[in-house]
């Protein structure tokens, strides 16, 4: 039995409107879409070798070189919801090394860049097992990484990306996600992220959790219907470039994505005191200038800034001298939309 050996780099990617509450099989209580980034992305190395246990799947999981214990239940998971379609899972022992270029528990999610260079990966592997090229090819591994991670599924390809079914768009699809087939206006073509980052370690709430805290949730018909509404308005947004209209449709969809947590049963919060006082310095920076800074937040206390290309010398200013001291050891991380993931050599 002869060795296999694939590796993929993978972005994270940062939902504009946001994938929060989902049924079995991993699929979407409602559409989401997202600007994949350049910087924040994993490198992971699967390796295929001699199987050297019995157990179903024998496989170790390796972060910077050192095993990693905590990552293997939910890779578990995913090999035995994709099993049916590689088999091969079972018959080699699977060696996954893993690095992420954020700094380790920054907060960033890891699991969409994690997970879709996973599936990546592994369907690199599955076509040289069996020898033939896979049709449609990152469909398919964006179909698996959604099994492992839902964002993951929009983190193979690059710039903006739609996950979802949504009556607008034909090709959206609860399955994969797909690049945004919308008209989409030049200064989104290079826009900004800059990831603050406000808490580092892991959050008190997962987003697994956090997503079946939808069921049953009082606003959650009320939210999912305010989804598809808000990717309806944004796809016009996308294509006028209207900067204020955008700002006010992200900004909205983050915080309601936290409104959410907060009325949730158990309720939670994932923000911090830094992340409210970030909020604020932002609202009071874009009053007194009319720069067009926006923010996001994921499920953490992190804050994502979106800001055209254009503004980023004032930008920089502004965070070097009103906001780092809010930062844990005033780290943020410059990011900008990026390509999609690459298979590496
Ligand atoms: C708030 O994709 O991490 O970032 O499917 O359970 O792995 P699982 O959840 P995950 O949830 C991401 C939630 C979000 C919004 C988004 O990325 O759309």
């Amino acid at each position: 039995m002869s060795i296999h050996v694939a590796k993929w780099r993978s972005p994270s990617n940062i939902a504009l409107v946001k994938y929060w509450g989902k049924h079995a099989n991993q699929i979407p209580a409602n559409p989401s879409l997202s600007f994949t980034l350049n910087e924040c992305y994993t490198e992971t190395e699967v390796t295929f070798s001699p199987k050297q246990s019995s157990s179903e799947f024998d496989f170790e999981v390796l972060l910077d070189g050192k095993l990693e214990e905590s990552f293997k239940p939910k890779i578990e998971k995913f090999f035995k919801t994709i099993v049916h379609k590689a088999g091969f899972l079972k018959e080699y022992h699977i060696s996954i090394k893993t690095h992420n270029s954020f700094p380790h528990s920054s907060g960033i999610a890891s699991s969409a860049s994690g997970m879709s260079a996973l599936a990546l990966c592994l369907l690199t592997l599955k076509s040289r097992l069996e020898e033939k090229e896979q049709t449609n090819f990152l469909q398919k591994a964006s179909e698996w990484a959604r099994l492992g991670s839902g964002s993951a599924s929009r983190s193979v390809y690059g710039g903006l990306v739609q996950w979802g079914e949504s009556a607008n768009s034909p090709s959206s699809n609860d399955q994969y996600a797909t690049p945004f087939q919308g008209e989409v206006h030049e200064v989104f073509k290079t826009f900004k992220d800059y990831v603050l980052l406000v808490e580092v370690g892991s959050k008190s709430v997962s987003s697994t959790a956090g997503h079946g805290l939808m069921n049953n949730h009082p606003f959650a018909k009320k939210r999912f219907e305010q989804a598809h509404k808000n990717l309806a308005k944004l796809e016009s947004i996308l294509e006028s470039g209207n900067l204020e209209a955008f700002g006010n449709l992200v900004e909205s969809e983050a915080l309601t994505l936290h409104a959410m947590m907060m009325t949730s049963q158990p309720y939670f919060i994932l923000m911090k005191p830094n992340t409210v006082k970030i909020i604020d310095l932002v609202w009071q920076f874009r009053k007194e200038t009319n720069t067009p800074l926006y923010f996001t937040l994921d499920a953490g206390a992190n804050v994502h800034l979106l800001f055209p290309a254009s503004a980023e010398n004032e930008v920089k200013t502004f965070v070097e001298s009103e906001l780092k001291g809010y930062l844990r050891d005033g780290r943020y991380i410059k990011d900008s939309v990026g390509e999609g993931a690459i298979e590496l050599k």
